[in-house]
C-alpha cells in the first residue's frame, strides 16, 4: 500500500469487508503492536488489502482473499511477550485466529485455509489455493515494510542532512 489510506478510497473492496471491519473483535487488533511501527488492525488492512488487489489482477477469488486476508491475525496477545517459542508462535496463533474469525462470520473452505496456511515458510502446512499463498507471500512483505519502513526513512532523512550541511 503507498499510504496507510489507500484502501478507504476503493469503494468496492470497502464492500467486501465492511460488515468485518465493523465487529468490535477486528476493531479490537488496533491495541495490539504488531511489528514495532505497527498495529495489528493496520497490518491486517494492509495484508488484506494488497492481497486482495493481487489476487484481482490474477483473476482469482479476490472476495475471499479480501475477508480472510483481514481475519488471518485474528489473535488477542502479544507474541513478543508470550512464552511461546518462535516456532510455537507460528504454529498456534492461525489455529487461534481461525477459531476466533468462525465466531464473527461464517468461512469458506479456501478462507479457512488462508488463514491457517498463511505461515507457510515458517510452518510445513503447504496452502491449497493460490489465493494462500498469496497471503502468505503478501504477510511477509507487510511485515519487513511494517519493521524496516520508518528505519529506512529516518536514514534517509539523517543522509539528507548530512548532504546539506556538506553543501552550506
Ligand atoms: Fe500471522
Ligand atoms: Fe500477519
Amino acid at each position: 500500500m503507498k499510504s496507510k489510506n489507500e484502501w478507504r478510497q476503493d469503494g468496492e473492496y470497502v464492500a467486501l469487508v465492511s460488515d468485518l471491519l465493523e465487529q468490535p473483535a477486528v476493531q479490537k487488533l488496533a491495541n495490539y503492536t504488531q511489528h514495532h511501527h505497527s498495529n495489528r488492525l493496520q497490518h491486517s488492512i494492509a495484508v488484506s488489502y494488497d492481497s486482495y488487489r493481487l489476487a484481482k489482477r490474477l483473476n482469482l477469488d479476490y472476495q475471499a482473499t479480501a475477508r480472510a486476508g483481514l481475519l488471518h491475525d485474528l489473535f488477542y496477545y502479544d507474541w513478543r511477550t508470550t512464552k511461546f517459542d518462535l516456532g510455537t508462535h507460528a504454529f498456534i496463533h492461525p489455529r487461534v485466529a481461525l477459531r476466533n474469525a468462525e465466531k464473527i462470520t461464517s468461512l469458506s473452505n479456501k478462507e479457512k485455509d488462508i488463514i491457517l496456511k498463511h505461515m507457510f515458510g515458517a510452518t510445513v502446512a503447504v496452502p491449497r489455493y493460490w489465493e494462500s499463498l498469496i497471503v502468505s507471500l503478501v504477510d511477509d512483505y507487510e511485515a519487513e515494510q511494517e519493521f524496516f519502513g520508518p528505519v529506512r526513512a529516518r536514514l534517509r532523512k539523517r543522509r539528507e542532512r548530512v548532504k546539506a550541511t556538506r553543501i552550506s
